[in-house]
This record gives C-alpha cells, structure tokens and sequence, in this order.
C-alpha cells in the first residue's frame, strides 16, 4: 500500500461480518470507516466496546487509537471511498428472502460512487444478486459504467465465530468480480487483508459458492440428526457409530447431531437457494426443504425426550424445574439468533415447566424472556428435575451437573455419568 496516502475504506454494517473486515482493514493501515445505521452499536464503537467475540475491545480500542477506524451512522463519511465493503443481513421474511438491506445500502452509498472506487458485496444471497440488484443502483445513481468506471465483486464471508484456529485472515476467501478489472481490484484488496484468497470466475458462482458450503453442513446436518432419532428407537449408540465411521480416512466426514441448528447462516441460507430454484426453475430443492423439516423438527424432539425423562422419574413437564445449559446456537458465542435453545425453552414454558438457563456468553439484551439466569456452581445445580445440554461451551464445567444425580439429557454427547442419557 502506498505509505504517502492509504487507501480509503467503508464498511458498511458493523455486525459480525463487518466489524472484523473494518478493524483488519484499519489494522493493516487502510483509512476505514465503518458504518452502521443503528447509533447503539456505533456508539458502542466509539466508546471502544465491542459487542463481536472475534473482536476483542482492546483490539477495538487499538485501532481508534491510532486514528485509521472511524465508526460513523451517517453515510456521508462514505465520501471519497475506493473500497466499500457492503455486509447487511440478509434475513427471511415469511420464509422469503429480504434484500431490503442491500438495496437500502446500495441506495445510501450510490451518491458516493466515483471514478476508480470499487464496491464489493460481503452479505449471503441467492446468485445474481450482485449484477441484478446491485449494480443498476450503483449505476443509476452514480451516473458511471459498472467495470469500466468503476468496478464491482462478490466476496462471501466464511467467519465461524469463536473458532480458535481459523479467524478471518487465516481462512481463505472465494473472491469475484463483474469484469476481469472488478476482479482483480476485489483480490488486490482481499488480498492485502488475509493470508489466501480464491479466485473464481464470475459473482454468481462465488454466490453459489457461499451458499453451497451452508447447505452441504445444514443437509449433512439433518441426516445425522434424523439418524440418531431412528438410532435411538433402535437402542443403537449414534455417537458411538459415528466415531467409529470417522476412524475411516477418506470418503467420509464427521457431523453430529444436536438440538437444532442455529445462528443466522444454516437456519436461513439454504432457503435463499431453493427459493431461486422454485423461482427461475419452478422446480422444488428437495434436500433442502428435507434438511430444513428435520432440522426444524430438532428442538420438538428434545422437548419430547425430556417429556419422557420426567415421565420416568413420575414427574411432568408442568411445574418442573429444568436446567438448560447453554442458550447459544454454538459453543464460544453469545449468539442466540434462531437458537434452538429459545425454541426448546419456549416450548417447555408452554407446557408450564420452571425453565433456568445457564450461558456465561449471553447478555441480558439477548436472554431469553422467562428464562431464570442461573450460574453453573454448584450450589446453583441443586435441586433440578431435569437438565439439558443445549450448547457445549469449553468454559462450562459440566462435570457438576452429574453430582446430585438428577437426570441429564445431553444433547452433545459431552457429559459422562450414570444419570447421564445421550440424545
Ligand atoms: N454471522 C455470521 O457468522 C456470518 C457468516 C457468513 C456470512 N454472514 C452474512 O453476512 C451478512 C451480515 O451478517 P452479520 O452476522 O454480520 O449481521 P449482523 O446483524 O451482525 O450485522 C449487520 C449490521 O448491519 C447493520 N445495517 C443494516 N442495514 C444497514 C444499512 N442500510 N446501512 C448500514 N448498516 C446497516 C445492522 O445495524 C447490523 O449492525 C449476512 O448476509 C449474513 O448472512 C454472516
């Protein structure tokens, strides 16, 4: 990079996906800005409080410091950008895809396209999105050529929170562009922030690509987990013949079941895919709407093995105190979005237990309502009917709920003891 002047960068969402590429970015010695319409989170980044897991606030901190991170709620800091990176959600609405944020974004930033700057989409979505929706915005109101002007790229985002050994520039990044110049621009920039980039060939296949690597676990997912409900049935170990299968080096790959899936990827991407097939094929993504019914099906399942677990020690769900440990929708976060920990506890609320949730990661913004904040010592593991392991955070010494002898219904396979009963 150029000493004399750095380049500028805007990143648009401060989320999960955004706040690491921002604060990266300033570390390596680009001018960044990082926008996000909602003040809370900007102001939280200002007073150098960061509310992302993979960024810690002393790093936070360190780039404010040293005057390369400004977070800001106003676009017009956008102003004279080469680089913008565009990271908003990208939820379902009524199951259908909601590009509303993109296209709000693309319209904020549009003013601000100049000869030269590059803009690259970062948020999951169906493939076309980027030359379809994006850049007639970015053209229209910008009056310039995409890839001739200015030029535009698709890169997905592969974060996986809280993972200790593959963070955002160890893990490479599929990179594309509209042109050859888009391209080369999105790798340059990729490039300068993460150890390996991967080039393909056009913006919908590395689309594609993101929502490839979501369906493939989410279907993977689904297929263990309805084989342990089945393996169960049959009084057959599931854990134990997966392990066994794993031993195997090729040709096979380890997935285990659980409560549910979670966080805002699994639950959501692979609906992005089997609406566009429905729409521009009108033909049905079959392994999809499987995966997303088995899935979906989890946390019922759960609710019912623990239905039984009382049912055997002559209790009921109504009126049970039941300990759910781990409210995340993974170990290592505080992430509770689509969480089948809120699932499992609203459908145990119904049925009238007393439900207390244990999650050092979860704040009180995010905790569940009705749900009794409790620790994991061992005074507070006293006296449950029942507990459940929802998510396996390293930090929780599950050994504890083994000692007072209260049934455990352990849906990670973490947990050793006699009271101890396997999903
Ligand atoms: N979280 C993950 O693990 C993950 C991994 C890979 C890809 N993704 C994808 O990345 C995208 C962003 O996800 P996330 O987890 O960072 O979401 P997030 O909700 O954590 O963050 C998105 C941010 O964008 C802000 N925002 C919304 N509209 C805006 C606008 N018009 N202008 C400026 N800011 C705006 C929101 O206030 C929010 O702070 C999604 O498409 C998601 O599917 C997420």
């Amino acid at each position: 990079m150029n000493a004399s002047k750095p380049k500028k960068v805007v990143v648009i969402g401060q989320g999960y996906v955004g706040l690491p590429v921002a604060v990266r970015a300033a570390e390596v010695g680009y001018e960044v800005v990082g926008i996000d319409i909602d003040p809370r989170r900007v102001e939280s980044l200002q007073a150098g409080k960061s509310y992302v897991e993979d960024v810690s606030s002393e790093r936070l901190r360190r780039v404010l410091e040293s005057q390369n991170y400004r977070p800001s709620s106003s676009y017009e800091a956008a102003e004279g950008f080469d680089y913008a990176v565009v990271s908003v959600p990208t939820p379902l609405r009524e199951t259908l895809p909601d590009l509303t944020f993109i296209e709000l974004s693309a319209r904020d930033l549009m003013v601000h396209v100049s000869p030269g700057c590059t803009v690259i989409l970062e948020s999951t979505t169906y493939p076309g999105t980027t030359e379809e929706l994006m850049v007639p915005i970015l053209e229209e109101g910008s009056g310039l050529r995409a890839g001739e002007d200015f030029f535009v790229g698709y890169s997905p985002e592969r974060i996986d929170p809280g993972n200790p050994s593959y963070g955002f520039v160890e893990t490479p990044k599929v990179v594309s562009g509209i042109n050859d110049e888009s391209l080369q621009r999105v790798n340059e920039f990729f490039g300068s922030l993460i150890e390996t980039t991967v080039p393909v060939s056009g913006t919908r296949e590395a689309e594609l690509t993101k929502l490839l690597e979501n369906t493939f676990r989410h279907v993977n997912i689904a297929l263990v987990n309805e084989l342990a409900v089945f393996a169960h049935q049959l009084g057959i170990d599931i854990w134990e013949a997966i392990d066994a299968a794993a031993s195997k080096p090729f040709g096979f790959m380890r997935f285990t079941p659980g409560p549910g899936v979670g966080g805002h990827c699994l639950p959501v991407d692979p609906s992005y895919l089997s609406w566009q097939v429905r729409r521009r094929l009108g033909q049905n993504f079959r392994f999809v709407e499987l995966a997303n019914d088995v899935n979906d099906q989890m946390p019922s399942y759960v609710v019912q093995r623990a239905t039984d677990l009382l049912n055997d020690a002559c209790k009921s769900v109504r009126g049970a105190s039941i300990l759910l440990v781990g409210l995340s929708y993974k170990k290592g976060t505080g992430d509770v979005r689509e969480s089948p920990a809120l699932k499992v506890a609203s459908l145990l609320l119904e049925r009238g237990a007393n439900v207390a949730g244990v999650d050092p990661f979860v704040d009180e913004a995010r905790w569940p309502e009705g749900v009794t904040r409790t620790g994991l010592s061992e005074s507070s593991a006293r006296g449950w009917d029942l507990a459940i392991v929802i998510t396996d955070h390293d930090e929780l010494d599950l050994e504890i709920l083994t000692q007072r002898g209260y049934p455990v219904l352990d849906t990670r396979n973490v947990v050793v003891g006699p009271s101890v009963v396997k999903l």
